[in-house]
């Protein structure tokens, strides 16, 4: 286990100084010597614990064999003896040196068998325990079907620590609805638990303890393929498959037929027909620049056709985490109208975003701190309550009223 481990990073640590993505840091931050000093230590620490590991071989292999080499001229001596002695027939003695070689190789099979046993047997029982937590950690078949038409989904004293973490639970207590058909505001500082609230809301993570109610299911005794059904989602850290353009939409609900109608509606909705108009070979190209013929998107371009999945999959809950993070101004006005359409159109949108001039379309706010909710209301009550949002809501607005310093005259 100790080889394997420093093997491992070993290997995670190359792959890091020839992966695209670590390229420019590696390049501009000088960080391969770095990387490189760290992989030989691993690959030393590795390299010594084998050399350990052969030495014992070595000497437990020297044992065995010096007490074989005595068992042998012990029972040759013996043999050897009795014949001098008169006591055993030449053809007798014949025969017992054949029995004793034949009898020793086979024990030395039989010990070389049991002993690769051994150590394939600490490879199967490896396997056989990351089945069982595999199987536990499986999303479970079956369950309650959820209400066709929910009116809301309500979190009830919510308490989650991600699995392994000790300190603070990212979510503590929290107790808040979700009214369906609306657009509901996750607001809140860096590490407050917004991304946690919705991975638990779309079944990701169970809660260690509360209950989330769609109307009056409880979502840890639901059907989890029927909750996934429900929810569509651009996570803060959504994926860019490397297929093409048009693949990377569609994987929204990869089990419909592919229509162009719902494609383009789903572009449009995200304003991402600009980015495909782009593209040399339009929806077929190949978004992976390591196949030849492949094309790199920006951040923005990307984004939009990540929201362009998310309508694509047309979820009765649509999950935005950060969805404008990387869009210009324009494109920011153009996705919130265009979430302000869906969710007019009777679309549920969970939204999280820091840009709180966004939030005030929404029609009602969580606010979050360090895991707990401390405020909710719709955006003109928080502003009016003068709490955390509208001390983070004030924040923002002084940066854009703040007068710009006139240039000094030359
Ligand atoms: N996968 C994870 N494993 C362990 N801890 C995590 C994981 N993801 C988040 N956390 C922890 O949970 C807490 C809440 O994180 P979360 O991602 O929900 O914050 P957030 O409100 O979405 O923040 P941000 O505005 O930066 O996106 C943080 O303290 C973070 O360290
Ligand atoms: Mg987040």
């Amino acid at each position: 286990h100790t080889w394997v481990q420093h093997a491992r990073a070993g290997q995670l640590i190359s792959g890091l100084l020839t992966e695209p993505a670590a390229a420019p840091e590696i390049r501009v931050h000088g960080v391969a010597p770095f990387l490189l000093r760290h992989y030989r230590a691993m690959s030393e620490t590795a390299e010594a614990e084998q050399a350990r590991l052969a030495r014992l071989a070595a000497r437990t292999g020297l044992i065995a064999a010096a007490w074989t080499g005595l068992a042998t001229v012990a029972t040759y001596a013996t043999l050897g003896g009795l014949l001098l002695a008169g006591a055993m027939a030449l053809s007798v003695a014949g025969t017992a040196v054949i029995a004793i070689r034949t009898g020793s190789s086979s024990l030395d099979s039989l010990v070389l068998e049991v002993n690769a046993l051994h150590e394939e047997a600490l490879f199967v029982g490896d396997l056989q325990r990351l089945y069982a937590e595999a199987a536990e950690r499986a999303i479970p078949k079956g369950g309650e079907p959820l209400p066709e038409d929910p009116r809301e989904v309500r979190f009830e004293h919510v308490t989650f620590s991600y699995p392994g973490e000790s300190s603070r639970p990212a979510l503590d207590d929290v107790t808040l609805t979700l009214p369906l058909g609306r657009i509901v505001a996750l607001v809140g500082e860096n590490g407050s638990g917004k991304t946690t609230l919705v991975k638990l809301l779309a079944g990701l993570y169970t809660p260690d303890r509360g209950r989330i109610l769609w109307d009056d299911v409880d979502a840890s005794a639901a059907d989890r393929h029927q909750l996934a059904e429900r929810i569509a989602m651009v996570a803060q850290d959504f994926k860019r498959w490397p297929f093409t353009a048009r693949v990377n939409v569609a994987v929204g609900r990869s089990s419909a037929p592919l229509t162009e109608e719902r494609l383009a509606g789903a572009l449009d909705q995200a304003g991402a027909q600009d980015v495909v108009a782009d593209l040399p070979r339009g929806l077929d190209t190949l978004l992976a620049r390591h196949f030849s013929g492949g094309h790199e998107l920006s951040g923005g371009q990307w984004q939009r056709l990540g929201i362009a999945r998310a309508a694509y999959r047309r979820g009765r809950i649509l999950i935005v985490d950060e969805p404008t993070a990387a869009l210009d101004a324009r494109a920011e006005l153009e996705v919130f109208e265009k979430i302000r359409a869906l969710a007019s159109a009777g679309q549920t949108v969970v939204l999280i975003t820091h840009r709180l001039a966004s939030v005030r379309h929404a029609d009602l706010v969580h606010v979050l701190d360090q895991g707990r909710l401390v405020e909710s209301g719709t955006p003109e009550e928080l502003l009016a309550t003068g709490g955390l949002y509208a001390e983070l809501y004030a924040l923002q607005a002084d940066q854009f009223t703040a007068r710009v310093p006139a240039p000094e005259p030359r």
